[in-house]
């Protein structure tokens, strides 16, 4: 199925009540979500993702909407948007560029990225480009850690960067030019075309690309090499503890003891804390709602 984006000029102004073009699509749309669940109200995560598809954000009116089709109260459905951080409170961004800052990429370079990007663009966590094309965020480890330090566009991997390549990426997101992840799709959509997506109207595209890559398929190798396979019993698994000295697994706990110490002692070096005027994650008023439904929180 092709993405086709239902906003129009509706996104212009979503403060405004949908046009009833767009309403009628949204419904349309809406319905072949909810007959996938057994109970509509299961649907509220992908019909939040549809919002997102027209008005770039959970707005008000995307509140209302999805409350009325799922006969939930407009307080039940904030609820869920403001918990998860992919369902945006404020518009967003046509791309979503996260630096992953958690442990790993922090002390691999991801802190150096943040900094320098966020100067390079002149905003902080959540705030968005004045041109509208980018939203910067801090973000938690992505499971890409053997590829660190890593930076996503609208959730797309970027491996193994550095300040100076991330600067190109966001220039060339900026400037409107084609951008291919390291992995997975053969470019970057935007966020509203990727919302439409995670909404459950797929692009035809999810095979494209590499999936894990020679990093993340070493251990995979190393077992094929050596013979090794997952134990099969309690038994086996007791045995596989008590390594013998000079062993394989005696010196992978080694390794694995001394890297953690080398971890640690970096981190402490590099606990600088945030430039003032940033936020980390934990203190953004990312969820701080822009709109309150018309009808308030009560039942719309
Ligand atoms: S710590 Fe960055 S992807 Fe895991």
């Amino acid at each position: 199925m092709t993405t086709t984006n239902t906003s129009g000029a509706a996104a212009a102004d979503p403060t405004a009540p949908y046009p009833a073009e767009t309403l009628a699509q949204l419904r349309a749309d809406a319905e072949q979500v909810i007959a996938r669940y057994p109970q509509a109200r299961s649907a509220l995560l992908p019909l939040l993702h549809l919002v997102q598809s027209v008005d770039g954000y959970i707005s008000g009116r995307g509140i209302e909407l999805c409350a009325e089709l799922l006969d939930l109260t407009t307080a039940e459905v904030s609820g869920v948007a403001t918990f998860y951080t992919q369902y945006k409170r404020h518009p967003n961004g046509d791309y979503t560029v996260g630096v992953c800052t958690n442990t790993l990429c922090a002390v691999m370079g991801g802190d150096q990225i943040w900094e320098s990007v966020s100067d390079h663009l002149g905003i902080g966590h959540d705030e968005t480009t004045a041109d509208g094309r980018i939203t910067l965020e801090r973000i938690e480890c992505n499971a890409a850690c053997d590829y660190a330090p890593v930076v996503m566009a609208n959730w797309e991997f970027f491996d193994n960067q550095t300040p100076e390549s991330t600067t190109q990426l966001v220039d060339d997101l900026r400037a409107g030019r084609p951008v291919a992840p390291t992995r997975g799709a053969g470019r970057v959509c935007d966020f509203r075309q990727v919302s439409r997506v995670l909404a459950g109207f797929p692009d035809g595209r999810a095979d494209e690309g590499a999936g894990a890559g020679p990093a993340s398929l070493v251990g995979l190798r190393l077992a094929a090499e050596r013979g090794w396979s997952a134990p099969g019993s309690q038994e086996a698994r007791t045995a596989g503890t008590d390594a013998e000295p000079g062993s394989d697994t005696e010196r992978a706990t080694d390794a694995d003891t001394a890297g953690r110490g080398a971890d640690t002692s970096a981190r402490a070096a590099g606990a600088g804390g945030l430039q003032p005027g940033r936020q980390s994650s934990t203190d953004s008023p990312a969820n701080d709602p822009d709109e309150t439904p018309a009808g308030g929180e009560g039942k719309a």
